[in-house]
């Protein structure tokens, strides 16, 4: 098969291929769902070095893992992913069914097949978003990719194509295929191991596949941060269920009402600080206040000592004001001593 033909000259060489350890694989699935290979494969190393094992994992706190996975986004994955590694160590082992790792919290379909597949041998079509390109391409099927049909006939042609004997090779080589040659801009048309075979080629739509089905309307929201400063700590409270960033910590946040009245002036950091998530723009204002006498704030707020605040899994976020505040002037720095 042309394609395997292909991979076995200019597949990438990532660290987790070859291991054949489900645990190593599972993990840098996980990571790579929503992260680019090059920052994923940094945070893979370092996730295996602490947590070599799933035993380590599932024996790590959560606020440890959230820790470590500080900056790569979308923490549900990582809780989901520490869940799912106390999942398999009361089940005595890895799953080795795709049924049994289907049942895996936060595992769905793709990563179920890749981890089947790649640590097991298992004859399952991972289907990627790379997969659907080169799929709607090569066979010229316009049907949207973000539509239940659209996975349903991506996923029957990815399995019916599938080499059973080959499984982990295939899969990977279509995912790399993808990612490095059957390219979203300028692919790699011209060096096409597949073109004569390409309908999208033929046809000339090949900047038209795949086709999406428009995107549903961006929500914008306004928070506003209050950095607090009083004696040396600050006030912190870990986010609650049902909203982004669950169980990440926060400063002072306040969302659709006005700012709270501290006792002191509210210095202003920074005004419409944007950022943006899958279905929202976030835009935030950031403030310092520093109270002369220890403001009462709502109970779900610690105070903690400033130095400790690394210790504590920030959305990037927080992340930012914590920055700005590290980088701010003081009155004084611009003062000529001599
Ligand atoms: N993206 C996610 N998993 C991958 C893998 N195993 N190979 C290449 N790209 C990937």
């Amino acid at each position: 098969m042309a394609l395997l033909k292909w991979f076995a000259v200019h597949g990438r060489e990532l660290p987790w291929r070859g291991i054949g350890d489900a645990y190593g694989i599972w993990v840098s699935e996980v990571i790579l769902q929503q992260t680019r290979i090059d920052q994923g494969t940094e945070y893979w190393l370092r996730f295996m070095e602490r947590f070599p094992t799933v035993e380590a994992l599932a024996a790590a706190s959560e606020d440890e893992v959230l820790r470590l996975w500080q900056g790569l986004g979308y923490y549900s994955r990582a809780r989901n992913m520490h869940a799912a590694a106390r999942q398999i160590v009361a089940q005595g082992g890895f799953p080795t069914t795709i049924e049994g790792l289907r049942s895996l919290k936060g595992v769905g379909d793709y990563t179920a097949a890749a981890v089947g597949s790649m640590a097991f041998g298992l004859p399952a079509a991972a289907v990627d978003g790379n997969v659907y390109r080169v799929l709607a391409r090569h066979y010229g099927i316009d049907v949207p990719i973000n539509t239940t049909r659209g996975k349903h006939t991506f996923e029957a042609l990815a399995q019916e194509l599938l080499p059973h004997d080959r499984p982990s090779e295939f899969n990977q080589a279509m995912m790399d295929f993808g990612a490095t040659w059957c390219t979203p801009r300028a692919p790699r048309c011209m060096d096409c191991p597949v073109a004569v075979t390409c309908e999208a080629l033929r046809s000339g739509r090949v900047e038209k596949l795949p086709v999406k089905e428009k995107k549903m309307k961006i929500q914008e929201r306004r928070f506003s941060y209050i950095y607090v400063r009083h004696d040396g700590k600050t006030a912190l409270r870990r986010r609650p269920a049902g909203d982004i960033w669950q169980g990440l910590w926060e400063p002072l946040f306040i969302e659709g009402c006005p700012l709270p009245d501290l006792g002191c002036p509210l210095t202003l950091l920074a005004h419409d600080v944007k950022h943006v998530l899958t279905h929202r723009v976030l835009l935030a204002d950031f403030f310092l206040a520093e109270p002369e006498s220890k403001p009462i704030l709502p109970a779900a707020y610690q105070w903690v000592d400033e130095q400790d605040i690394d210790n504590y899994a920030l959305p990037r976020l927080v992340e930012k004001l914590i920055a700005m505040l590290k980088n701010r002037k003081r009155p004084h720095d611009d003062e000529d001593r001599s």
